[in-house]
């Protein structure tokens, strides 16, 4: 998963802004605004960059291609070959993130449960946890869109979101890249989990406390919303 196209996320993701905008507001809202961060699905560094000025950062990926670019987008950073699901890092962090739906990665819903006592392991009590997930609503509309499609590099990347069938909650993003010259093809298949809000809060509860569940816009959100942020407290 995000090995050939790590060369491409940058540039078909673009700028990360609105999670960017959802941590720096959570950051500054719950603190604290400095010590160690860590972040859970780290991709390419694109977070780590921002928060190096600020935070003693370290980040965690399963794959070493995108590893590899955050290594040199951030080079102060400490970063690990590591599984979300299954990491032990030494010494307490002051915040934890894994955003960019991320979450939704991890499948089946109980090892939702492993990444929430690992990050609460690793949290200092009072820490701030911040994650973001796709909503089953926003899955669906994307699996009943066209497929999107665009250069980059020379290279043609066609993304199309699809569902198993309508009983399961898995989606998945098949990633299709045509790359210039004689390069062969390829494909990769991210799926991703769709897990009611109702669930992720139970799933919680032993190690945190919900500060806030908002939108893409900063308000708050429910089952309807695309895209949903939490920052919960290590208690
Ligand atoms: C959508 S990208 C997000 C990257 C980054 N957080 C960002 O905001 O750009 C998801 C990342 O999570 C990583 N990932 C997926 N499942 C993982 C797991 N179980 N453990 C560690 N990393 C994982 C992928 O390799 C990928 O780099």
């Amino acid at each position: 998963m995000y090995d050939g196209f790590a060369q491409y996320y940058d540039a078909v993701m673009g700028a990360p802004t609105a999670r960017l905008e959802r941590l720096a507001e959570f950051v500054a809202d719950y603190g604290p605004t400095g010590g160690r961060a860590l972040e859970l699905g780290c991709g390419t560094g694109l977070l780590l960059e921002h928060l190096q000025p600020d935070f003693e950062c370290s980040g965690l990926d399963s794959s070493p291609s995108m590893l590899e670019i955050a290594g040199r987008r951030c080079p102060a950073a400490s970063l690990y070959l590591a599984d979300m699901t299954n990491f032990r890092i030494g010494g307490a962090f002051d915040v934890i993130y894994s955003l960019f739906d991320t979450l939704n990665h991890v499948s089946p819903v109980e090892r939702w449960s492993d990444v929430f006592r690992l990050a609460a392991e690793h949290l200092r009590v009072g820490g701030l946890l911040v994650f973001d997930v796709n909503t089953r609503t926003r899955l669906a509309d994307l699996s009943r869109a066209e497929p999107w499609s665009l250069e980059v590099d020379g290279a043609r990347v066609v993304l199309d979101v699809t569902q198993a069938d309508s009983s399961t909650d898995i989606f998945e993003f098949h990633i299709d890249v045509s790359p210039p010259g004689e390069r062969e093809p390829f494909s990769e298949v991210v799926p991703e989990l769709a897990v009611g809000l109702e669930e992720i809060e139970a799933r919680l509860h032993p190690w945190f406390s919900v500060l806030a569940r908002v939108d893409e816009a900063g308000l708050p959100a429910g089952e309807i919303s695309g895209h949903v942020y939490y920052a919960c407290r290590r208690r």
